[in-house]
């Protein structure tokens, strides 16, 4: 997930709506799912209560993983000839560009990919560039949650897999080390962003030495989406400080002060928080840009340690049952479909974006982790509905912003307004309109897909995610590599942007593949023997107990 303020693009009125007293289809609940779970090790998995009542059965599809891994390579080829060890690939014109501090962003992004795909080449590659990285200095400003998902994610996600389950490859011991070495002496830089009055963290640093460049505020994706890689190096070196750090920042979001500005529906928070106070500035939000990962993250590190973090669970559950009983939104012209709003207090404006389409996955992650039926009941929809960005348009390829017209709220008001010009067939159709029509190489829709197959099995959403992996394969390659594109809804896509993201490598390939390949214990699991919980750059993590254990034991 990444940052991109989606609010400045849209026109809001102020128009107080109440969306009450409405009620959320959900199956039925699946039989057992109270039983307490048991620890137990090791897998394969068993009679444990999970969605669906019975273990989900998967379907490997080897050839379809093994294109995904072409993809990859492909990729990575152009990269190491062309880029490496810089940041990123531009594939057009064969040369690169340092946009994330010039460490070699895509290398680091691409390892645990490569890992999972046993690609040992790359593997190798990638292993023997960690120890030369330079994390001391940099020319451009760091951005301290940039960093963390990609840098720091990427690393102890690499040693996760390699002294865990890919242990039993032989790799160089020393190098092994180094990635932990070089993680922690990254975090030793950035943590002079913590150094605030309040403790809530200075995004923007520089290096050389670090230093904080006096932001006034943070947001609440870029202070929550920290805690889960800083947690896990403290757990992995023995030093509680960088878990301690996080923490207490997150404080500031677990219980949002004042009250009335910070959290205007129920676990549901404004963006902006004051680094000297940290109180919120604003009561506007959504599950996009610049809040998504706030919400990811309190699931996910229950899942992490459901013992250290039962509180982040509440907090989860409540954001997962406002955003049901509040932010619910069908367009007019197809009421099938279910979105969700964004609000600024509690008025709802009715736009989302790429970014935003994490969403289904993380209902499905917590309606597994919980034994909640009605959260992945709701997480599908959002999935059914975000695909339907993708099977729109021209391309196949969902756009990164669009907007619809809500069912319950007074309509053509300057609140809700009916689509542009020129666009009006194409919402009939379809049940949104385009207002940013690019696509960045994004992964939040096959990502969500990826949790919907996990949870049921159904190889439809192994379609699905096929479907648009090949959408996205055919429109943004371009010379050495892959692109973005400015246009999902003309054929071809219209211009390459002439970027190959880091997160290509990580989110989108990865997901891809996964909901093909073999069961592995790195996978997403139904029935409570997760060993390893996802961060938002899709980097793997090891969770602390080692095995998944019931919130109900
Ligand atoms: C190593 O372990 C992984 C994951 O358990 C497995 O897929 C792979 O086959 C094993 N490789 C060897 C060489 O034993
Ligand atoms: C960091 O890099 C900058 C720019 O290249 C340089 O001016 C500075 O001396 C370096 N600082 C250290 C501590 O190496
Ligand atoms: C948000 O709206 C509620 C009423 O719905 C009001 O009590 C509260 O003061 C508002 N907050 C702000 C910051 O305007
Ligand atoms: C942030 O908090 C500080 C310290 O309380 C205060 O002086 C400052 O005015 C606040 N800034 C804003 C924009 O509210
Ligand atoms: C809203 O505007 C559309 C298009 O201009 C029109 O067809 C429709 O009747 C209007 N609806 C209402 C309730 O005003
Ligand atoms: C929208 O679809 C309905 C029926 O599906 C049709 O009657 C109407 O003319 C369409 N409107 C536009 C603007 O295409
Ligand atoms: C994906 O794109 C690459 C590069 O254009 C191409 O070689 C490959 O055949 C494509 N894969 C599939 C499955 O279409
Ligand atoms: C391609 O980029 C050019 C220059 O930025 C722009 O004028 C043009 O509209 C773009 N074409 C498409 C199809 O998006
Ligand atoms: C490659 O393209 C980028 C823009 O996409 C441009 O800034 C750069 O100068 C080009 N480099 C060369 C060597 O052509």
């Amino acid at each position: 997930m990444h940052l991109l303020d989606t609010r400045a693009v849209v026109m809001v009125a102020a128009l107080v709506v109440t969306l009450l007293g409405f009620t959320i289809q959900v199956g039925a609940a699946a039989p057992g799912v109270n039983t307490p779970y048991r620890h137990r090790l090791p897998r394969p998995r068993d009679a444990r209560p999970h969605y669906g009542g019975s273990p989900p059965q998967y379907v490997v599809n080897r050839a379809r993983a093994d294109a995904v891994k072409q993809a990859f390579q492909i990729s990575w080829d152009g990269y190491y000839q062309y880029a490496f060890p810089h940041d990123s690939l531009r594939p057009v014109n064969n040369t690169f560009y340092d946009d994330r501090n010039g460490w070699g962003a895509s290398a680091i992004d691409a390892f645990s990919t490569a890992l999972v795909m046993g690609d040992w080449k790359v593997v190798e590659e990638i292993l023997k560039y960690v120890p030369d990285i330079n994390f001391d200095n940099t020319t451009t400003e760091v951005s301290l949650f940039e960093t963390t998902i990609r840098y720091l994610g990427g690393l102890i996600s690499a040693y996760d897999l390699m002294t865990g389950p890919l242990g039993n490859h032989t790799y160089d011991t020393k190098y092994v080390n180094s990635i932990l070495h070089q993680a922690k002496r990254l975090a030793d830089n950035l943590k002079v962003a913590f150094d605030t009055p309040s403790g809530v963290p200075d995004n923007n640093l520089r290096f050389g030495p670090p230093r904080k460049t006096g932001s006034d505020s943070n947001g609440i994706a870029t202070i929550g989406t920290l805690v889960l890689e800083w947690t896990r190096l403290s757990d992995l070196t023995g030093n509680p400080e960088y878990g301690k750090l996080a923490q207490r920042a997150e404080r500031y979001l677990l219980e949002p002060k004042p009250k009335n500005v910070g959290e205007p529906f129920p676990g549901l928070l404004g963006t902006n928080v004051n680094i000297s106070s940290g109180l919120f500035l604003d009561s506007g939000g959504g599950w996009g840009g610049s809040d998504d990962s706030f919400y990811e993250y309190l699931i996910k590190m229950f899942l992490y340690d459901p013992v250290r973090f039962a509180e982040y669970r509440d907090r989860w559950t409540l954001a997962a049952d406002s955003s049901m009983e509040y932010l619910v939104s069908h367009p007019t012209s197809r009421p099938d479909l279910t979105y969700l709003a964004m609000w600024n207090n509690r008025t709802l404006q009715f736009v989302s974006e790429h970014l935003a389409c994490f969403n289904g996955g993380n209902f499905i992650l917590g309606g597994l982790t919980l034994n909640e039926p009605r959260y992945i009941e709701f997480g599908l929809e959002l999935v059914d509905a975000c695909r339907n960005t993708y099977i729109s348009t021209a391309t196949g390829i969902g756009p990164e912003i669009f907007q619809w017209q809500d069912s319950r709220t007074g309509l053509n008001t300057s609140n809700n307004p009916g689509p542009p010009n020129g666009q009006a067939s194409f919402y009939n159709s379809s049940g949104f309109w385009i207002s940013n029509s690019g696509y960045v190489l994004r992964p939040e829709v096959i990502e969500s897909m990826y949790y919907a197959y996990r949870a049921t099995g159904d190889t439809k959403y192994q379609e699905w995610a096929w479907d648009a992996f090949l959408a996205v394969n055919r429109t943004c390659a371009v010379g050495s590599g892959y692109s973005s594109i400015s246009n999902v809804n003309i054929p071809g896509g219209g211009n390459h942007s002439n970027f190959q993201e880091s997160f290509w490598f990580a989110e989108v390939l990865k997901y891809s593949y996964l909901i093909h390949a073999e069961d592995a214990v790195w996978q997403v699991q139904a029935d409570h023997t997760n060993q390893f919980v996802y961060n938002t750059e899709c980097h793997p993590i090891r969770i602390a107990s080692g095995y998944e254990r019931s919130p109900l034991a």
